[in-house]
């Protein structure tokens, strides 16, 4: 009987399940959403309770639509939403909501911290000491869940991400990977141990945390009573790396866009931990003995513009519609838009920019709009490209997600970064790389070679404008930004 791999993506706002076959092929594929809870302005939350029913009813509708029996599942690969930050007792019982990665309560608490030791979390982590990363909310829930810590210090307690805590219901073992774990701001990256320095700044106790393991091994098995069969879990990596390892991009210098709400731009830098000091330093995934690092920068809002222009001012009632919108203009005509809705991420990090239109005469429409969108999410990726390139050559880019349907948008980004981009054949490239990760472990696949065989370009978008203008736009685009910045404390 044929084999597949079962590849669970736990995103932010829905758990998907993808049944692949030797060649990646898709066979089956689940998905649900799961509701979003904000308690607070600025708050986001999980249940976790709901993420495991929609993951569950997720691999179960994958399996029907395959057609297979669970038996003939080889291994599970689990990529996820990173950072968001769930504790639970032994018996897998959530003791608290998840903390999302995009909640900001904290983000005082880690201001403090960052003024006397942020050149120290970065130097050790690779990150910008931020809201955004595990630590910090880790310890918000220790100090504040009524009885936590106590609990914590008796051992009663488990912490992890969300790979951790599908790991530990699907199997009882408590562990994480390389790459998930260097997402929390506790653990050294180059050391690849927890780092006891960072646990007592944020007054962790050691009992609450995972093991740290590659992101390609056997974890352990499924319970029976899940699925009926005790099935390897043998591949686990965060999203956005889980995508770069999908894209098969081995080796130093390959880069991967994967456009979603936000932009995730990953460069693989090797064995070599590169530093910079607008991007985050990171690990892409353990493998066979081997730790391969990354640069990444983390873009906050470019498909979330699209859905403005629908959402929110309603001037489309498709995405699809701003590629004809776009492409009934020449060119920009000078109107540029700057979606820095809740500031600016990488590599401008100011929590005070705000969105911009600027450019506006009496004739703009909203082709103009559409236009200055799309262009927006090409020059916000080449932001990111440049501050790699100072560090690392790189080749071409790889992308996936969402807006890659969108050929205007992808030959616009080839003509403004000057270099080809590439969409591949299989889009599901997040799960992709999650399956290849399980599939290596337990011998589906051999070898690296073999997966990098696999990977075919759908469609190559050669750059084509020359340099004078991609020079003038880029420096309009760079203008734009300088005024959308710090205007919330104007
Ligand atoms: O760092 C956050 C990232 O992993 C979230 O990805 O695709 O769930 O929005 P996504």
């Amino acid at each position: 009987m044929d084999k597949f791999i079962l590849s669970l993506d736990e995103g932010t706002t829905s758990a998907r399940a993808i049944i692949f076959d030797r060649e990646s092929n898709v066979h089956g594929v689940g998905q649900y959403e799961f509701p979003q809870h904000y308690p607070k302005p600025g708050w986001v939350e999980h249940n976790p309770e709901e993420i495991w029913e929609a993951q569950l009813r997720a691999i179960k509708t994958a399996i029907d639509r395959a057609k297979i029996e669970p038996s003939q599942i080889a291994g599970i690969g689990i990529t996820n939403q990173r950072e968001t930050t769930l504790v639970w007792d032994r018996e897998g019982k959530p003791l608290y909501n998840a903390i999302v990665w995009q909640c900001r309560r904290t983000a005082e608490m880690v201001e403090e911290i960052k003024r006397e030791y942020g050149a120290m979390i970065k130097k050790k982590t690779g990150l910008v000491p931020d809201a955004y990363f595990s630590a910090s909310k880790l310890k918000w829930l220790l100090d504040n869940v009524p009885g936590l810590r106590g609990k914590a210090e008796r051992g009663e307690v488990l912490f992890g991400t969300v790979d951790t805590f599908l790991i530990y219901r699907l199997t009882g073992k408590h562990v994480t990977d390389y790459s998930n774990a260097s997402r929390t701001m506790l653990f050294n990256i180059r050391k690849l141990e927890w780092d006891g320095e960072l646990l007592e700044l944020f007054d962790i106790p050691e009992s609450v945390l995972p093991e740290v393991r590659e992101s390609s091994e056997v974890y352990g098995y499924t319970k029976r009573e899940i699925l009926g069969a005790e099935i390897p879990v043998s591949g686990d990596a965060g999203d956005q790396q889980a995508a770069l390892f999908g894209q098969a991009a081995f080796e130093t210098g390959m880069v991967k866009a994967t456009y979603g709400t936000g932009s995730f731009i990953l460069a693989n830098t090797g064995k070599m931990v590169r530093y910079s000091e607008n991007l985050l330093t990171t690990i892409a995934w353990g493998l066979r003995g081997r730790v391969s690092y990354a640069l990444e920068g983390s873009v906050f809002v470019t498909g979330a513009a699209v859905q403005w222009l629908r959402d929110g001012i309603k001037i489309i009632q498709h995405a699809s519609e701003t590629e004809e919108l776009a492409t009934k203009l020449e060119s920009n005509e000078g109107v540029y838009f700057v979606p820095a809705f809740v500031g600016l991420g990488a590599p401008y990090w100011d929590q005070f920019a705000r969105g911009l239109i600027i450019g506006i005469t009496r004739g703009t429409g909203r082709e103009h709009l559409a236009r200055a969108t799309l262009e927006a999410i090409a020059y916000l990726t080449r932001d990111v490209v440049e501050e790699m390139e100072k560090l690392v050559q790189i080749k071409d880019l790889r992308v996936d997600g969402g807006v890659t349907a969108n050929d205007f948008l992808m030959q616009f980004q080839a003509d403004i970064l000057n270099r080809k981009v590439i969409r591949p054949v299989v889009k599901e490239t997040t799960a992709l790389g999650a399956a290849y990760l399980a599939g290596l472990a337990i011998g589906y696949w051999e070898s690296l070679e073999e997966i990098k065989d696999l990977w075919k370009a759908e469609k190559v978008f050669e750059p084509r404008m020359d340099e004078e203008t991609r020079e003038r736009l880029y420096r309009g685009w760079k203008e734009a930004v300088k005024r959308a910045m710090g205007w919330a404390r104007v």
